[in-house]
């Protein structure tokens, strides 16, 4: 019956907003390691929480890579605030293929919204010269200018040693990410399962001490392997609400 799901998800949700400290979670039903059509179902969800978190007419919407942002791209219509609205990639690159980089995923939202956009272009895996030089670049100072001044940053949340595979990181990154317990990873950080730092990827753009200063922070990540995940990230870098599946809160909340 229908009023009895409405109800028993409103009890998750709030369930889950206090276990993870968070002030506002919202669950899509499904499990997206099963079926993909949950993914975008969070992409949908996603899309009017953005709505309603626009306030003023200059809103900067900074972005992360990952599939599970890219289906809240696909989702997304155009509307009166969103085309005033402009999308920047809230970091460079961190090794994804084209279609789950930032960039990609931040010209597809613009497009999609007939918003504006701008692109941040630097490699993937710097060296310390190739950032220090890179970073003084008038370009790049103009773009991070405007991604630290994001007024709403929308990032996904992964499993460590599935990202570090996925951006086929050195045996030594993976190595070291074993030898100390990483379980999580958002924003090129990987995270122990108490929360804190242990490894990094060097590039430029939205480092996690900026986010205290973005009024909205949206985290989408679901599917009840990315429980721990969830989890580890939120116990030191609580965002502002998480948009996430049953299979996921239901993991959590075991
Ligand atoms: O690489 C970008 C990124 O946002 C990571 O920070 C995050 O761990 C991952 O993508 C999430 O990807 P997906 O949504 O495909 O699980």
């Amino acid at each position: 019956d229908v009023m009895k799901e409405v109800f028993d998800t409103r009890a998750m949700e709030e369930d889950l907003q206090k276990k993870l400290g968070i002030p506002e979670v919202h669950i899509v039903p499904g499990n997206s390691d099963e079926y993909s059509w949950v993914q975008q179902e969070m992409g949908r969800a996603c899309v009017s929480l953005i709505k309603r978190k626009m306030i003023s007419k200059e809103n900067i919407l900074a972005v992360t890579g990952g599939t599970s942002i890219a289906a809240v791209a696909e989702m997304l219509v155009p509307d009166s605030d969103l085309k005033e609205a402009l999308f920047v990639p809230a970091r460079g690159g961190l090794g994804e293929q084209v279609e789950n980089q930032a960039n990609t995923i931040c010209a597809t939202m613009a497009r999609k919204a007939m918003g504006s956009y701008r692109l941040l272009h630097v490699p993937d895996q710097l060296s310390k010269e190739a950032y220090e030089s890179l970073i003084n670049e008038d370009s790049v100072q103009q773009i991070l200018k405007l991604i630290k001044s994001a007024t709403i940053v929308i990032h996904g949340i992964g499993e460590a040693q599935t990202m570090a595979e996925r951006r086929n990181s050195s045996d030594e990154v993976l190595r070291n990410l074993k030898d100390t317990k990483a379980v999580a990873e958002a924003f090129g950080y990987y995270f122990n399962e108490s929360g804190d730092i242990v490894h990094k990827v060097l590039t430029i753009g939205l480092q996690l001490e900026d986010l205290k200063n973005i009024p909205h922070v949206i985290s989408v990540a679901g599917g009840a392997s990315k429980a721990q995940s969830i989890q580890a990230y939120m116990k030191q870098c609580p965002s502002e609400v998480l948009v996430t599946d049953e299979g996921a809160a239901k993991e959590i909340l075991k």
